[in-house]
């Protein structure tokens, strides 16, 4: 489905496929130089961050890991309960590790508050965080991002990874959600 398909259900898109591809170059650029010397390990949470991660990682120069996590804090709905649950953890020890936790989204912030402390608890050498999106006006937790790719209204948004109850994950761009598809 491209933007002419967009349906019913999407309102706009919100950051096209360029838009998405000119940000992620431009932050492996950072980040290369940030692990330049280091191995870096790349954590996705699924299953929302699947295209940032296979995207961030093919842009970035440095030799990378990647292992991936699958926690729930949001049920069918669009509601952070801030209710974290692991589904799937690290297949590894991050012991020593340098760790980026790659995320599609940040909306509340409580889903990442509750992975930094539990991965911080792990005693990595180093762990930060790069998302794709955040809304700044959804904040609930004060968290330290060091890489954002945009940060966006306080809509719902699908796309790109990003799913309304399991769907419009495979959208190449990020679209706003019409209100009557959650709120009927
Ligand atoms: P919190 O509120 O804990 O949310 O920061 C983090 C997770 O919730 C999902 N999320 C969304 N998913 N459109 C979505 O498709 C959205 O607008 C949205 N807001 C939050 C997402 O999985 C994220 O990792
Ligand atoms: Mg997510």
């Amino acid at each position: 489905m491209r933007e002419k398909d967009l349906g019913a259900d999407l309102e706009s898109v919100l950051i096209t496929k360029e838009e998405i591809d000119a940000k992620l170059a431009e932050l492996a650029v950072k980040i290369d130089a940030e692990y330049a010397g280091k191995d870096l390990l790349l954590v996705g949470v699924l299953k929302g961050a699947v295209m940032v991660m296979a995207d961030l990682a093919r842009a970035l120069s440095s030799r990378v890991t990647m292992d991936w996590m699958a926690v729930s804090s949001y049920g069918e709905g669009t509601q952070s309960s801030g209710v974290v649950r692991i589904l799937k953890d690290l297949d590894a020890d991050i012991k020593g590790r340098h760790v980026l936790i790659v995320e599609d989204i940040i909306d509340s912030g409580l889903t990442l508050s509750w992975l930094l402390s539990n991965l911080g608890s792990r005693e990595p050498a180093s762990l930060r965080v790069c998302t794709l999106l955040r809304k700044p006006d959804a904040a609930k937790v004060d968290i330290e991002v060091e890489w954002v790719g945009f940060d966006i209204p306080n809509e719902f948004v699908v796309g790109y990874g990003l799913d309304y109850a399991e769907k419009y994950r495979n959208l190449p761009f990020v679209g706003t959600l019409a209100p009557h598809v959650y709120s009927g």
